[in-house]
């Protein structure tokens, strides 16, 4: 696991928005031009309107000019460690299928495989 994505992903999960379910995530990610690109989960009082700290790290990456990446790292203080869930898994998988996903937590417990590990058979449009 990339160090430099290790401390991205603990600032960022200091910054979480999680006034509701009290659980921060944060999520670093290196993209293929070698820029780090970071986000946290943002919640709000409609419940439903979420948003995951992996994805937040997509669209910054996107917003950034960057289109794939190599590496991504999410943090929380959960053990085992907390794993992206499906949504994020497609998110990630649109972009870079290949790049390493390690969760890690506070206690040093990591988890780790590729993007299309985590989502076997993920969707793309073919047309
Ligand atoms: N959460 C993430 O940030 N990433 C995930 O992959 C799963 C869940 C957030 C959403 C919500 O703010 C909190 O964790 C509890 O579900």
């Amino acid at each position: 696991m990339d160090p430099v994505l290790f401390d991205a992903a603990k600032v960022a999960w200091k910054q979480a928005y999680a006034p509701y379910s009290g659980f921060h995530v944060g999520a670093a990610l290196r993209a293929a031009s070698g820029q780090v690109f970071f986000g946290a989960n943002v919640e709000n009082a409609s419940y439903g309107l979420a948003r995951c700290a992996e994805q937040s790290a997509v669209q910054a990456m996107v917003a950034g000019g960057a289109r794939d990446f190599t590496e991504i790292v999410v943090y929380t203080e959960a053990s085992p460690p907390a794993s992206p869930c499906g949504a994020c898994r497609q998110i990630l998988f649109e972009f870079s299928p290949e790049a390493r996903v390690t969760c890690v937590n506070h206690l040093g417990e990591q988890v780790s495989g590729q993007v299309k590990d985590f989502l076997p058979h993920g969707f793309r449009l073919e047309r």
